[in-house]
């Protein structure tokens, strides 16, 4: 398997021997972690880490990555750099290139992260657009495979806003993968018919299922992972919060739905996760709508069946492993 010099943009770009054996060397380089092995297989290189949006899982995976890996790393905020603002998406590539191995972009439409390949002699990673997060799905096939002790045959379900990010990269990542993938929303929010159509097809190879439905009963039913994000993504309008309150409630991540799932269901988000009155946007929307949680109650997110630390650690690992593949150096 040679992924030496290839860009990670969506996973729709990878096969699944290619997605497994990213997988297999994320799972190695956890391992060799824990043990304290080393494993500076890119000494001497350097990664850029472009961020227009925040960030604090993604950032700090590919920072601690690009240590362990012996390279060096600058972060590129949402301010200070002259990107967008001076100088192009064209130009920043053919000038990171000459000075980097590797680079990161976090940002708004998968557009920009393809114009900043196609510009760029290194590899680019898409820590983050409006339409995928390829990087977090790494992270959460590992965390399933190490739960379940396989994929093939597993059944996702994601509730909440299944058109955006999150929604889409899983439905791509089970259908791939053979996991079978349930989008459980209002017809609204469920993802687009061109990618799900695509991914009937990499559903058809791998043998998996995709449904979409709105009915929270049937789709929880024999899950066993229950899925869900924050109902409004970073970039979207502050006006937005209102409806998607309104519309994605009754697909709140609940002990009920837990347990119509089953006692061996696992509970995964992305995180960050809007389950108590903790941070500064929770407190906003309880003094404007009056609840104290969101996607998720904190009784989930606490439980034993919440597995989102795991999922978060993974994030590093995977990321070492996306990194060390297409750099070529492992
Ligand atoms: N899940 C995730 O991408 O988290 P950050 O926004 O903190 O990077
Ligand atoms: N859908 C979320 C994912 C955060 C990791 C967002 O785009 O803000």
């Amino acid at each position: 398997m040679d992924l030496k010099g290839r860009d990670f943009l969506t996973l729709k770009d990878f096969s699944p021997e290619e997605i497994e054996f990213m997988l297999d060397m994320a799972a190695d380089l956890k391992a060799k972690k824990k043990n304290r092995e080393t494993v500076d297989w890119c000494t001497g290189k350097n990664i850029a880490l472009i961020f227009e949006k925040s960030s604090t899982r993604t950032r700090c995976s590919f920072e601690v990555a690009a240590s362990d890996l012996g390279m060096g790393s600058t972060y590129l905020g949402p301010t200070g750099s002259q990107i967008g603002v001076k100088e192009s998406i064209a130009d920043t590539a053919r000038v990171l290139s000459r000075m980097y191995d590797g680079i990161e972009y976090r940002g708004y439409g998968q557009d920009i992260v393809e114009e900043l390949a196609k510009y760029s002699d290194v590899p680019v990673w898409n820590g983050l657009t409006n339409e995928y997060h390829p990087t977090q799905m790494l992270a959460d096939l590992l965390t399933i495979r190490e739960h379940f002790g396989k994929l093939k045959g597993l059944k996702l379900v994601y509730m909440g806003d299944a058109r955006y990010n999150m929604g889409n990269s899983l439905m791509i990542a089970c259908s791939k993968m053979g996991l079978d993938f349930t989008a459980c929303t209002t017809k609204e929010y469920f993802p687009n018919d061109a990618l799900v159509a695509q991914c009937q097809e990499y559903a058809k190879a791998s043998g998996s299922v995709i449904t979409l439905t709105e009915d929270v009963a049937e789709g929880v039913k024999d899950a066993d992972i229950i899925y869900t994000d924050v109902w409004v993504s970073m970039g979207e309008p502050d006006e937005v919060w209102e409806k998607r309150i309104k519309e994605l409630t009754p697909y709140k991540v609940t002990k009920e739905v837990m347990a119509a799932a089953g006692e061996d269901a696992i509970f995964l988000h992305c995180l960050p996760a809007f389950h108590d009155l903790k941070t500064k946007t929770g407190k906003e929307i309880y003094e404007r709508f009056g609840i104290t949680d969101m996607e998720v109650t904190d009784e989930v997110f606490e439980s034993a069946q919440s597995k989102v630390f795991d999922e978060a650690e993974n994030r590093m690992h995977t990321i070492k492993a996306v990194i060390a593949a297409t750099i070529g150096e492992y």
